[in-house]
């Protein structure tokens, strides 16, 4: 059997639900004080990690996964690569395909390219999508619903609400289908020009323009980064407005002191989240960043498991 994690989207609640499941063995190996054991599922495999766009987290934590899972891993840094002479991205990625290497880890800014590495390299290669332009970011999604699940349990019947840019982010898109196939009920918030209308009808969720009205409600909240780098004209006046209606506010998290915040980061301090709702005990950045580790290594192991 060959997987691939190219989104949500492909999977089923059942392989969403296996996945959080191996992650939750993972982070009990990571919490242990005992040395992380000698794990070689993926002994003589090579993983090549392909970051077109810059990344902290993602790129960090499945060098760390592909790591302890006993692989040769392969990080090339595409702002001293050979694309900036004019070579193509496919002719790039065949050129370290041609080194036997077994999965591509991919982020690039344009939606769609992890597909296209699907439709163009031979299918012995696995793909794992570590993010592609405002398309999906599925490991993102499963580190959240499992960081979720170990704050809330199960997820039927729970109000998440997603807060800020929708429009442009792939964490938000990821995340609507994950928690919808969990069973969570999911509210995206945010100003009107950041809230495609046909979000609520595709992916099954409910859309509103005041957190003040939801918050209340709520069992959860993931708020998104503002992704200037996608945004090609200003869809609110400032950041100071933006804040005020939809960043978790020091007042805001007063009226909700127990109300767990996700945010995918990189955080806007100041913007999506004062410094106190940030540095709370509310916050879950941090167990998200942990979670990471434990996913991506439950995806690797998935992505070569033979059954
Ligand atoms: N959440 C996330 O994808 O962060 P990075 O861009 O740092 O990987």
């Amino acid at each position: 059997m060959k997987r691939d994690l190219l989104g949500i989207r492909d999977l089923t609640t059942e392989e969403i639900v296996h996945l959080i499941s191996r992650s939750n063995h993972y982070i009990s190996l990571l919490d242990s004080e005992d040395p992380f054991p000698a794990v070689s599922v993926l002994a003589g495999r090579t993983v090549a990690n392909l970051f077109f766009e810059n990344s902290t987290r993602t790129r960090s934590s499945f060098e760390l996964a592909e790591r302890r899972l006993g692989a040769s891993v392969l990080s090339l840094s595409m702002q001293t690569s050979s694309l900036t002479k004019g070579e193509t991205l496919l002719d790039t990625v065949k050129v370290i395909t041609a080194m036997r290497i077994d999965a591509i880890v991919v982020r690039h800014q344009s939606a769609g390219v992890p597909q296209l590495l699907r439709k163009h390299l031979p299918e012995s290669i696995r793909i794992i999508n570590a993010g592609d332009g405002a398309g999906e970011h599925p490991t993102q999604a499963l580190l959240d619903a499992a960081t979720l699940i170990e704050i809330l349990g199960d997820l039927k019947g729970k109000h998440i609400v997603i807060s800020g840019d929708i429009s442009h982010s792939r964490v938000a898109r990821s995340n609507m289908m994950t928690l919808t196939k969990l069973g969570a009920t999911v509210t995206a918030v945010g100003p009107l020009t950041l809230l495609p209308k046909s979000i609520a009808t595709v992916f099954g969720v409910r859309t509103a323009t005041s957190l003040d009205e939801v918050l209340p409600n709520t069992d959860a909240l993931i708020s998104l980064r503002i992704q200037r780098e996608r945004q090609d004209k200003a869809y609110f006046p400032n950041d100071q407005e933006f804040r005020s209606l939809y960043g978790m506010t020091a007042q805001r998290r007063a009226r909700f002191p127990q109300l767990p915040i996700l945010h995918p980061g990189p955080v806007n301090r100041g913007v999506e989240l004062d410094d106190e709702s940030m540095d709370s005990s509310s916050s879950m950045i941090f167990r998200q960043v942990r979670r990471g580790v434990a996913v991506r290594l439950a995806v690797l192991e998935w992505i070569f498991s033979k059954n």
